[in-house]
């Protein structure tokens, strides 16, 4: 766009005298025009989502998203703070399920069956699409039993006395996936002689690897990440991303990051919400970085508000 069509300019009166006008946010007020979000891809999406909107009480959240999400890749979503990055993470494994005063209409298909239909079992869901969050969450214990916590909860593993007496004992099991597990999330070689140390013990940087194994081990066919390197330092931060461009060769990866360099570098399409919960341009990382249709997503991205 040119200069003359971007600049905010008042008359001497007052009066607008270009076609946009500024909100309080300092965004640029435009139309989404529907090709911004209408993104093509080869191959079928893993997630489909159609005419989304999240309330919270009397606060619309998120308006009348639609996106499809290809499989084995890395999606990033990006925006200003409050836009509804984590609202619309958590709507794809019915997360918000668990915030009293969140409703959620439309639809989220995972391999073209509604996850929000009635009936749908929650826990076997979010094994399908595990999540990882901002702040590394171990849990208080060892780290071989942070790792094989979900599939011990799910009853594919069990060990001690009571299962040598039933003859059910799945210690080797539960060390080849705790192995794997941690092999994935590229945390074996630090760990692998203090498997069972307390978890808390652990670098922030290592903790957060350490979740990943944690939703690795549940064998995911999607992973939800929300600002995952966002509490680390920059040498901790750059495994992270070179672990989320491993995942999507195996996994189909979505990741919120406030780092615009983050997800030009890791992801493959970019997703860009903006202020009041609006969907604005999705498409591929390179055109949304070099070349982006919408003046808002231009402004944002050039860090001329957020
Ligand atoms: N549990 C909740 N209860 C009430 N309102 C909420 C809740 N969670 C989020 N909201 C509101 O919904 C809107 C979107 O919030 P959300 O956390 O999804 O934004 P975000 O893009 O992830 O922001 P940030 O970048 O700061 O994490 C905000 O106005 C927020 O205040
Ligand atoms: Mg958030």
């Amino acid at each position: 766009m040119s200069d003359s069509q971007t600049t905010h300019e008042s008359d001497s009166i007052g009066v607008e005298t270009t076609a946009t006008s500024t909100t309080t946010a300092g965004e640029t007020d435009e139309r989404i025009e529907d090709d911004w979000i209408d993104y093509r891809f080869e191959g079928t999406p893993k997630l489909s989502v159609q005419d989304l909107d999240v309330y919270y009480g009397d606060e619309h959240a998120l308006q009348d998203i639609s996106m499809d999400i290809p499989e084995q890749s890395v999606t990033a979503l990006i925006g200003p703070s409050g836009c509804g990055k984590s609202t619309f993470l958590r709507s794809l494994n019915r997360m918000n399920d668990r915030i009293k005063s969140a409703r959620v209409e439309g639809t989220v298909e995972l391999d073209g069956a509604d996850i929000y239909q009635e009936g749908t079992n929650l826990v076997e869901l979010r094994k399908r699409v595990g999540m990882v969050f901002q702040s590394p969450n171990p849990f208080p214990k060892s780290i071989r039993d942070n790792v094989s916590y979900g599939p011990r909860k799910h009853g594919e593993i069990n060990t001690g006395l009571l299962a040598r007496l039933l003859g059910q004992d799945d210690t080797d099991e539960e060390e080849a996936l705790v192995e794997r597990s941690l092999k994935q999330a590229a945390l074996w070689d630090e760990v692998n002689e203090r498997l069972g140390d307390n978890a808390l013990g652990l670098s922030g940087g290592q903790q957060q690897r350490l979740c990943i194994a944690r939703a690795l081990a549940t064998d995911p066919e999607v992973i939800l990440m929300d600002e995952p390197a966002s509490a680390l330092d920059p040498i901790a931060t750059s495994k992270i991303e070179d672990l989320i461009e491993e995942l999507a060769e195996e996994y189909t990866v979505v990741v919120v990051t406030h780092n615009m360099q983050q997800a030009a570098r890791i992801s493959d399409q970019t997703a860009v919400f903006l202020t009041g919960g609006e969907l604005v341009e999705y498409d591929d990382t390179d055109k949304i970085f070099e070349n982006p249709e919408s003046q808002r997503v231009e402004d944002y991205i050039t860090g001329k508000f957020g």
